[in-house]
């Protein structure tokens, strides 16, 4: 597997990781449009990963808010590559760029229903910081949550 950054032609290739992977009933998707404006970004930081023929078969979107705070949007792995060190990988690559540069926070969105993953998170680190109704399509609300890391 490896990890590298996106390039403004690799559009295509995350559209449709986007499409393939994101029940559009409870999560927005990211439109064609989205992602391009998105890949013309400085703040963006879309990381990919690529399996042994170097396709790209996963994402991780984080966006900076400010010089010490990094939101991590979204993350998807083609079905069959889950299940292994792709997604592992692809969100320990945000958590890193926050810390190479010295941020201090990383801000994230998890639906209130998915217990499984407020656990998850609440294992790594992450504290609620608001509860925000009506977030996602089919209206069920999000944690906003906040993880802080030591300023050296
Ligand atoms: C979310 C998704 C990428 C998880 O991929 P996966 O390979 O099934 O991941 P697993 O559940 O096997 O977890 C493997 C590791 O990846 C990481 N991981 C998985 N999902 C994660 C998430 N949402 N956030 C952060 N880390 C995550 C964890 O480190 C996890 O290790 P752990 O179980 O020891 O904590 C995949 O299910 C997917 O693409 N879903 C469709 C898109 C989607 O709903 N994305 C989530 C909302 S942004």
């Amino acid at each position: 597997m490896l990890i590298r950054l996106a390039q403004k032609d690799d559009l295509e290739a995350i559209l449709n990781i986007e499409n393939k992977m994101f029940d559009e009933s409870i999560y927005f998707r990211l439109s064609r449009d989205d992602i391009k404006k998105l890949l013309n970004k400085n703040s963006t930081k879309f990381f990919l990963s690529l399996n042994d023929n170097n396709e790209i078969v996963g994402y991780a979107l984080g966006i900076d808010v400010n010089n010490h705070a990094i939101w991590f949007n979204s993350l998807a792995v083609l079905r069959e590559y889950q299940t292994g060190e792709y997604a592992k990988e692809l969100f320990k690559k945000i958590e890193d760029s926050a810390k190479e540069r010295n941020f201090d926070t990383v801000i994230l969105e998890i639906r209130q229903d998915n217990k499984a993953l407020f656990r998850r998170y609440k294992n790594m680190g992450y504290i609620i910081w608001k509860e925000i109704h009506n977030y996602y399509p089919d209206n069920v609300g999000a944690y906003r949550m906040f993880k802080c890391f030591n300023k050296k």
